[in-house]
């Protein structure tokens, strides 16, 4: 037999992949007793949204929780604000919301028209019912390792994601694409405290990063969260390396039938060879997201009870 041929020299290696839905649903299912017992001492847990304007992926983002509420009997209610919305407007709406004893967490949907203020809203939401993890305060106990705080819900998910597929985070060499407050920022705290499930040597790499290629290939843990569709490639990933899709971008198709298509920050088709671990995208860190989102949800109305 030759043996140049392709089959002798390259063993068809694949990385594993995380299955998102899978662990949501499992954290979900964690959830269904701590909520009945809430039930039973006559505590329904309840979750405010508030979306302003009619951004398109907030209101698939938006159905989405609503949804997950619903399978779970967290009750919820909507609030729809016209884009014009004066600040004030907003900020009366959560004092409201923040002195009702039936809503336990408050989300303001993301991103919110350019007249409001995205900083003064997250203040305004009461540290006690901010399930986004966005309030300065609880911002603030995410950096000095508090566990009375909430966390943001998406880079809490990725970790949870990387806990339950056995990914080893202490001593690792962990690569975050992206300084963002939502994901890169809190996934760097979350990773590097001296903790169990952290422990991590974190590097943020962003727009004025040199040689982002070398920072990514040293990683053992890549999380790409820098919303530049399909951008990391199979030559930037460490051979057996985890990585880790956040990025939901919408891209033109020509074939689609809308004309467009989401794709992530990771060209998976190429990268899945090289990684250990790879998140599929959707069905990898989205789901993790409204589970995270439950999950602090439930929390509050146990600290509320
Ligand atoms: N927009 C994108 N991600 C998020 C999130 O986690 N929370 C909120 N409120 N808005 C978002």
């Amino acid at each position: 037999m030759p043996s140049n041929t392709l089959t002798s020299e390259a063993p068809d290696s694949v990385g594993t992949l995380i299955d998102g839905r899978a662990i949501a649903a499992q954290i979900q299912h964690e959830l269904a007793g701590r909520i009945t017992a809430l039930i039973e001492r006559g505590i329904v847990p309840g979750l405010a949204f508030v979306r302003v304007g009619e951004d398109p992926a907030s209101k698939v983002y938006v159905g989405r929780k609503e949804k997950a509420c619903a399978e779970l009997g967290i009750f919820s209610q909507t609030h729809v604000l016209p884009e014009q919305t004066q600040e004030s407007d907003l900020l009366v709406l959560l004092e409201r919301l923040n002195a009702d004893s039936r809503v336990h967490g408050i989300l303001v949907q993301a991103p919110l028209p350019k007249q409001i203020r995205e900083s003064i809203v997250y203040s305004t939401v009461s540290p006690k019912k901010d399930v986004d993890g966005f309030h300065p305060v609880n911002v603030g106990k995410l950096m000095l390792a508090d566990p009375t705080g909430f966390q943001p819900c998406t880079p809490a998910g990725v970790r949870e994601l990387l806990v339950r597929s056995q990914v080893k985070i202490g001593g690792a060499e962990v690569v975050i694409l992206g300084r963002g407050n939502i994901v890169g920022k809190p996934m760097a705290a979350m990773l590097c405290q001296k903790d169990k499930n952290a422990n991590a040597t974190v590097t943020i790499c962003h727009s004025a990063t040199r040689d982002l290629a070398a920072h990514c290939r040293r990683a053992d843990i890549l999380i790409a969260a820098m919303g530049v569709a399909e951008f990391v490639k199979a030559d930037m990933v460490k051979p057996g390396a985890t990585v880790i899709d956040v990025g939901v971008n919408r891209v033109n198709d020509p074939a689609a039938k809308s004309g467009s298509r989401l794709v992530g920050d990771v060209d998976f088709a190429s990268v899945r060879p090289v990684a250990g671990k790879i998140t599929p995208n959707p069905g990898g860190v989205g789901p993790m997201t409204i589970a995270m989102l439950m999950s602090n949800t439930v929390r509050a109305a146990e600290m509320a009870a």
